[in-house]
């Protein structure tokens, strides 16, 4: 039987600044009930002056080790999907291992956008099947805030900032729980429709996120649908052997549409959309964080994760828990 990596902990950070419909109302032409009913956000946390990708990271990922009660010298390896480091390089995974006092394994980060943490997931899985890695720390940290316009009402009032760590942890104790498929795919020719322009490689560029909000929103729709039923088909199962949908928060009404395509009630999908907004990468690992310390997801049930972000980038991962 091949290793199997299993979820052993969660952990997540959001910074204290709670940032409402109404306070971007006043300040921009648009209101709460466009915000609401457009994407259900009611409110997104934005990080404050000593909050960074690592920062938060690492609380999260601190918040990770203890549930799993596990320590930093028990990690092998680091990996952090986000496109808002702190720097170019050292990774913010090195960082992170820096500030957890890691002097073992190693650490890299990915970049995926909305995708990063269903990519990071995959790898860090791949690691512990070849052998590489007994215990990876998966992080998603974001701190979109920086890289937002804060004039483009049609971007800004989307976002949010914070971090959502788990600890893989690799076994060969036979069992059926734990990571039972990823699956990965991205398309450049669709890279204009949700990008940032501009870098440390390009800084003639200003750096902001530019979308065409409505063709993200199509692609959104169609390629998580596909998405989920790959996940599916690949481990022979059915819509109705899934307990819970943990998909990445962008928007309430693409979330609602992959949960009708699986037939599942609403109150089988977590959502952190409403008072999170979207956290990119961070959003499931936030999401998976706060319905497991909460008694929602149980041992034994099926957990299926979604994402789809700038790239275009998407996938799915399929855990018993
Ligand atoms: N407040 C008020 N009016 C606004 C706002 C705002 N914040 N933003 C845009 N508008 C206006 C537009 O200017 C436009 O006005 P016009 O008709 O006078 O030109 C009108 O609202 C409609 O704009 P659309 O962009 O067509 O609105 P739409 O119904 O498509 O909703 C939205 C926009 C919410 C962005 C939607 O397209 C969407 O959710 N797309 C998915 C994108 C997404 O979630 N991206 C996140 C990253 S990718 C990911 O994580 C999956």
């Amino acid at each position: 039987m091949a290793r199997r990596s299993l979820l052993v902990g969660f952990g997540g950070f959001l910074p204290d600044r709670v940032v409402t419909n109404d306070e971007l109302a006043a300040r921009l032409e648009t209101s709460d009930e466009w915000i609401r009913t457009r994407t259900g956000i009611s409110q997104r946390h934005i990080a404050g002056p000593n909050d960074t990708a690592t920062s938060m990271g690492a609380e999260a990922a601190r918040r990770a080790l203890e549930y799993a009660g596990l320590t930093a010298d028990d990690i092998d390896a680091v990996i952090v999907g986000t496109s808002t480091p702190d720097q170019a390089f050292p990774a913010t995974a090195v960082r992170i291992q820096a500030e957890l006092g890691m002097k073992q394994g190693f650490g890299f980060d990915l970049a995926a956008a909305c995708s990063g943490f269903i990519f990071a997931l995959s790898t860090a899985h791949a690691f512990i099947r070849s052998g590489q890695a007994r215990n990876v720390l998966v992080i998603g940290s974001e701190v979109y805030s920086r890289i937002v316009d804060w004039s483009d009402r049609g971007t800004c009032v989307l976002f949010g900032d914070g971090a959502g760590a788990v600890v893989l942890s690799g076994t060969d104790e036979p069992g059926t729980e734990g990571l039972l498929s990823t699956h990965l795919h991205s398309d450049g020719s669709a890279g204009d429709l949700l990008y940032v322009d501009g870098a440390v490689g390009r800084r003639d560029m200003s750096g902001h996120l530019k979308m065409s909000g409505r063709d993200v929103f199509r692609h959104a729709v169609a390629k998580l649908s596909s998405s989920v039923d790959e996940a599916l088909q690949a481990e022979g199962l059915e819509y109705k052997d899934v307990s819970w949908l943990v998909p990445h928060q962008a928007n309430i009404r693409i979330i609602e549409g992959v949960g009708k395509k699986l037939n599942l009630p609403a109150e089988r999908v977590v959502v952190t959309v409403d008072r999170h907004a979207n956290t990119s990468a961070a959003s499931i690992p936030l999401a998976l964080d706060e319905a497991v310390r909460d008694g929602r997801i149980q041992k034994g049930d099926l957990v299926l994760m979604e994402a789809l972000g700038g790239g275009l980038t998407w996938g799915s991962a399929l855990a018993r828990f």
